[in-house]
């Protein structure tokens, strides 16, 4: 396959993926980055191991409509010849002509048991914090589709982590995101042999 990753942010989980690809654990092609922030870890880590990049940002096209801006992510998906859209880090929606030009070939890696923890804020420390101030005792990670709603996509890997009563939001980020690098290339190469399917109506 032909992946193109988006992200924001650090880029570990994109580190994680590479990794994965130089020890031959995943066989697909990282070909592409796509970030919103073109001075983000992730456009370094890009440049280390030379995959292109394509900034886009809505402060360097303010003047296009919803469905221009989706064509841009559009174009240079189809120029890549993507199959499978990663999102890791991603602070951005995902346009709905992306979605459905990309349906059930959009995944994303959510630092929480969804659907508990979801939706338009939690992201980031804001997730962790709201698990320690709930008590809940097992937190965790889910890999899912990207839909057009927040962390509501179909569920496709989950993974539990156990909620230490000493732990506050920065130890427990810290834990998952260590599960959260073996689980997505793990995903990855279910869809490569085909164990989930890419592509499909829900
Ligand atoms: C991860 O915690 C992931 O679950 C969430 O964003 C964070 C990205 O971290 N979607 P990184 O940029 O991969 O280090």
């Amino acid at each position: 396959m032909n992946i193109c990753i988006f992200a924001s942010g650090t880029g570990s989980n994109f580190q994680a993926i590479l990794n994965a690809k130089s020890k031959r654990e995943i066989q697909s092609r990282i070909c592409l980055l796509i970030t919103n922030n073109s001075k983000c870890g992730a456009v370094e880590i890009a440049k280390n191991y030379s995959v292109d990049v394509v900034h886009i940002s809505r402060k360097l096209y303010p003047d296009l409509d919803p469905v221009q801006y989706s064509n841009l992510f559009i174009s240079a998906l189809k120029k890549y010849e993507i199959d499978l859209i990663v999102l890791a880090g991603y602070m951005k929606k995902i346009g709905k002509e992306v979605v459905q030009e990309y349906y059930n070939r959009i995944i994303n890696i959510h630092p929480a048991l969804l659907p508990s923890f979801g939706g338009e804020n939690m992201f980031g420390l804001n997730v962790h914090r709201a698990v320690i101030e709930s008590g809940v005792k097992v937190s965790g990670l889910t890999i899912h589709f990207v839909n057009q709603d927040y962390d509501q996509g179909k569920i496709i890997f989950q993974k539990c982590v156990e909620v230490s009563d000493d732990d506050d939001a920065f130890s427990l980020q810290k834990k998952i995101l260590i599960y959260e690098h073996e689980s997505y290339p793990e995903v990855i190469k279910r869809i490569e042999n085909g164990l989930i399917k890419i592509g499909e109506k829900q």
